[in-house]
């Protein structure tokens, strides 16, 4: 049998072996008691009209094929979110419905990179850009994110040999949780206009923010230049709670590139359900789904900050929360896998080792919010309760 040897980049299961290993031999008793703190899985249920409107569909309309780019109705409530969300105008032929971003993120670049070119990609990182570029043999050139640059590495460190195809950017930011000023998006913008190269934007936590407070994200096209070069790949799964529904959008000014874009869609599957895309509908339009996720942001307010104090009251540096469900800390040993271990070990805590983001994410953890109130309680008196000072 003849494997690509592209799999030589999914080192996840390597990194978290030792991790998985230990709490696999936990007994029930003590696995039951662990408070995972590690997942990017919204616990709050899927506002009900978004479900009964998926029912719905299915109910009454549930044979045949969906279109490849997705249905009219959608990709036009998806152009209305743009316009009153953004500013942003765009119209449906630039709209294209997926299966989840994280699909989305990864096969864009079968598109629009060859294998050999070079992508830049921020490090710490969300880790299927990563994956999407190694899988396909291409050239990594990972951009640096420290506390000191607030996660916004300049460009002008870079070096890039081979043709640079393609550039991965994620604000507000998984997992550092750090949104990024435009004057910085823009640097990229020009930088992929000198160089003809396609960025992929990727707004997950666009509209996730704990505590309805600003948000302070925007889209790549308000920025000037961003239509010839400018993807951008928005997703209903964090802001709907929809993740188990696999819809997103990928959003495209620049003609030809729209163009290939839908060619490989309709090659490569046959569009998302249309009762998922129902649901979509209603997620951007049934006007009692935006008092329903406005009191879920009020819940998610609270634990963000019971979160966040406690983990400044253990002395931690940390960003995020803000615009996203993440809370990104340095770790207490500068080894994130040895130190998520250590406390998954004896205080029950599972938390994510910052080495699966990115080199650049060595040395830290996040957390998430993901967790009722009085878990995230017991989990930080769990970890107030630790000598750390021998990890
Ligand atoms: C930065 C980022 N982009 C995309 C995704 C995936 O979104 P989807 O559920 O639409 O595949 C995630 C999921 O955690 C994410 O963190």
């Amino acid at each position: 049998m003849r494997i690509n040897s592209g799999f030589n980049v999914f080192n996840q299961p390597y990194l978290f072996q030792k991790m998985e290993q230990t709490f696999s031999e936990f007994s029930p008793e003590r696995k039951s008691q662990v408070i995972n703190l590690g997942i990017g899985d919204p616990d709050l249920p899927t506002p009900a009209p978004i479900r009964e409107a998926i029912v719905r569909e299915h109910q009454t309309k549930h044979y045949g094929y969906p279109t490849s780019q997705g249905r009219l109705d959608l990709r036009e409530a998806v152009c209305k979110y743009y316009d009153d969300r953004f500013g942003v105008s765009m119209n449906p032929d630039q709209i294209f419905i997926g299966p989840g971003a994280k699909t989305d993120l990864f096969d864009l670049n079968a598109v629009f990179a060859e294998p050999g070119d070079s992508v830049v990609i921020l490090d710490p990182a969300y880790p299927v850009y990563k994956d999407a570029a190694g899988f396909r043999k291409q050239s990594i050139h990972f951009l640096t994110g420290t506390l000191e640059n607030n996660f916004q590495p300049v460009l002008d460190v870079l070096k890039i040999d081979n043709p640079l195809s393609l550039i991965y950017l994620c604000y507000p930011n998984n997992p550092t949780g750090v949104s990024a000023s435009k004057d910085y998006i823009q640097s990229f913008v020009d930088l992929a206009n000198t160089n003809q190269c396609m960025i992929v934007m990727d707004i997950a936590y666009a509209d996730f923010v704990p505590g309805n407070g600003e948000s302070s994200s925007f889209s790549i096209f308000n920025l000037p230049g961003a239509d010839a070069v400018g993807i951008e790949a928005g997703s209903f799964s964090k802001p709907f709670s929809m993740t188990g529904d696999r819809i997103s959008w990928v959003a495209i000014k620049n003609r030809v590139a729209a163009q290939h874009w839908h060619r490989y869609r309709s090659s490569r599957d046959s569009g998302v359900s249309n009762y998922d895309q129902a649901g979509a509908l209603a997620a951007l339009t049934d006007p009692h789904v935006k008092d329903i996720v406005k009191s879920n942001f009020e819940i998610y307010g609270k634990r963000a900050r019971i979160l966040r104090q406690g983990i400044q009251s253990l002395g931690f540096k940390m960003t995020g929360l803000d615009n996203t469900p993440y809370a990104w800390f340095k770790s207490p040993n500068p080894d994130s896998v040895r130190s998520a271990e250590f406390l998954l070990e004896k205080a029950g805590v599972m938390l994510t080792p910052g080495v699966g983001f990115g080199p650049a994410g060595e040395g830290f953890l996040r957390a998430t919010i993901f967790q009722p109130e009085d878990r995230l309680y017991e989990a930080l008196e769990r970890m107030q309760n630790l000598d750390m000072t021998h990890i």
